[in-house]
C-alpha cells in the first residue's frame, strides 16, 4: 500500500517536473520578436491628445490623419505573451534611475512614445524637463520617482569633426561617450544618417583607422562604426549597473514592391499592417552588418530587433501628416514605437 502510494507520488512528480520544464523551455525559447499584428481593441495604448510631450513631427492625428485602424493593432510573439506596459510599475522599479535614448529622430521617436505612455498610466505624475542645447539633450524628470527619460540627440554614436580641410566623421572614436557614463538604462540607435548624401550629408570626409576617405560604402563604414561604439561599452559600462539596448534597424516603407503592392509608390494611404509574420520585401544589409558588429562586443547588449516586426507596418509612417514633406521613416505616435517600448519593457528588468 505505502510503496504504491509512493509509486503515485513519484510518478505524479515526474509530471510536475515535465510539464515546469517544458514550460521553462518554452519561456526561453520563445523569441518575442517572432510573431504577427493583431487587432486588439484596448489598443492604442495612449490617446495622443492627452500627451503633453507629443510634437508636430509624430502627432499624426493633430495633423490631420483620417484613418484610425492603424492604432488598433497589438504586437503578438508566437511563443509566449507580452506583459502590458504598467507606468505605475514602471515607475516604482526605475525610482531613482535614469534611461536615456541616444541616437537620431527614431530614438527621439521612441523617447516620445515612452514619455506618452508613463503619462497615461499615471497622469497624475508631476515631471520637469531640462534642455541642454550644447549637449542636444532633453530630459524629463518624473520627480516623485526622480525618474529621469533623456533623450541625446546624436546622428552616428561616433564623433564628427571640423578639421582645416572640411567635416570629417570618425568612425574611430565616441567623445559623446562621456555623456553616457553612470546611466542604468542606454538605450542607442543609428542608422538612417548613414545613407545621406548631398546637402543634407554632415561631412565631407570620413576617417577609418586614422586614414582619411572621400567616402567609403556606407554600410561598411556604419560596421567599423558599430564596433567603435562597442570597444566604448566594454571599456566603460559598469556591468552591474548599467543596461544597454540597441534599438535595431527601423525600416522605411517607400516602395510598394517590397511588400507586394507594386503599385503603392510609397506609405501615403496604407491604413492597414501586413497580417503575416514574414515580409515579403528583403531583409535590410545594415542590420545583418548590426548583428555582425554587436559580435564584437564582449559586454551584454540587447538587440531590440524590431527591424521585422516593424516592416510589417507599412501603415505605421506619418506619409503627408508630419511635418508636411512626404515621411515613411518615422513613425506616428500612438503607434509602432510604443510596441518597441513594450518589448524594452518585456526585457528590461
Ligand atoms: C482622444 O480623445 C479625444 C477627446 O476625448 C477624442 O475625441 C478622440 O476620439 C480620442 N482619440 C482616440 C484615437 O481615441
Ligand atoms: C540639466 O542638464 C545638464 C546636462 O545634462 C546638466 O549639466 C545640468 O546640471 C542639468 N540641470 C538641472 C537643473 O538638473
Ligand atoms: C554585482 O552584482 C552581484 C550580484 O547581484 C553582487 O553580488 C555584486 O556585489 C555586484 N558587484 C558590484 C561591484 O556592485
Ligand atoms: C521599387 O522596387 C522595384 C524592385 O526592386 C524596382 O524595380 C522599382 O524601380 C522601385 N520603384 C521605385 C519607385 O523606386
Ligand atoms: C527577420 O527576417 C529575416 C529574413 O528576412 C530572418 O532571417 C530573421 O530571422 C528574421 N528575424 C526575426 C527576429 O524575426
Amino acid at each position: 500500500m505505502e510503496s504504491n502510494s509512493n509509486t503515485h507520488l513519484s510518478f505524479l512528480l515526474i509530471i510536475i517536473t515535465t510539464i515546469l520544464s517544458s514550460l521553462i523551455d518554452s519561456a526561453i525559447a520563445c523569441d518575442m520578436f517572432k510573431g504577427n499584428w493583431v487587432l486588439d481593441r484596448s489598443y492604442p495604448l495612449y490617446n495622443e491628445s492627452t500627451c503633453p510631450f507629443l510634437e508636430k513631427e509624430f502627432n499624426c492625428i493633430n495633423n490631420g490623419r483620417p484613418d484610425r485602424w492603424y492604432l488598433k493593432y497589438r504586437w503578438q510573439p508566437h511563443g509566449c505573451h507580452l506583459s502590458r506596459f504598467d507606468g505605475q510599475n514602471f515607475l516604482e522599479k526605475l525610482r531613482g534611475k535614469t534611461i536615456m535614448f541616444v541616437g537620431d529622430s527614431l530614438s527621439r521617436n521612441q523617447w516620445l512614445s515612452m514619455l506618452c505612455m508613463i503619462h497615461s498610466s499615471v497622469p497624475t505624475a508631476n515631471y520637469a524637463v531640462n534642455i541642454s542645447l550644447i549637449q542636444d539633450m532633453t530630459t524629463y524628470t518624473f520627480t516623485d520617482y526622480k525618474l529621469k527619460v533623456t533623450y541625446h540627440h546624436n546622428l552616428y554614436l561616433v564623433d564628427t569633426v571640423k578639421r582645416r580641410f572640411g567635416r570629417v566623421l570618425n568612425l574611430d572614436t565616441v567623445t559623446a561617450g562621456k555623456y553616457w557614463l553612470g546611466v542604468d538604462y542606454l538605450v542607442f540607435n543609428t542608422w538612417h544618417w548613414w545613407n545621406r548624401r548631398g546637402a543634407s550629408q554632415p561631412f565631407d570626409y570620413i576617417q577609418d583607422g586614422g586614414r582619411i576617405y572621400k567616402d567609403i560604402d556606407r554600410v561598411v563604414a556604419f560596421g567599423k562604426a558599430i564596433v567603435t561604439w562597442g570597444r566604448w561599452v566594454d571599456d566603460n559600462v559598469v556591468k552591474n549597473k548599467t543596461k544597454v539596448f540597441f534599438q535595431g534597424i527601423s525600416p522605411s516603407h517607400y516602395n510598394g514592391t517590397d511588400w507586394g503592392e507594386p503599385k503603392a509608390k510609397s506609405c501615403s494611404g496604407q491604413k492597414l499592417p501586413l497580417l503575416t509574420s514574414t515580409y515579403p520585401g528583403a531583409s535590410l544589409p545594415a542590420l545583418a552588418t548590426l548583428k555582425k558588429s554587436l559580435k564584437t562586443v564582449k559586454k551584454p547588449v540587447t538587440l531590440l530587433d524590431i527591424t521585422n516586426l516593424s516592416q510589417l507596418r507599412k501603415d505605421g509612417h506619418p506619409s503627408a501628416y508630419g511635418l508636411g514633406a512626404l515621411d515613411c521613416s518615422h513613425w506616428c505616435l500612438a503607434g509602432v514605437p510604443d510596441t518597441w517600448n513594450v518589448l524594452l519593457y518585456n526585457l528590461m528588468f
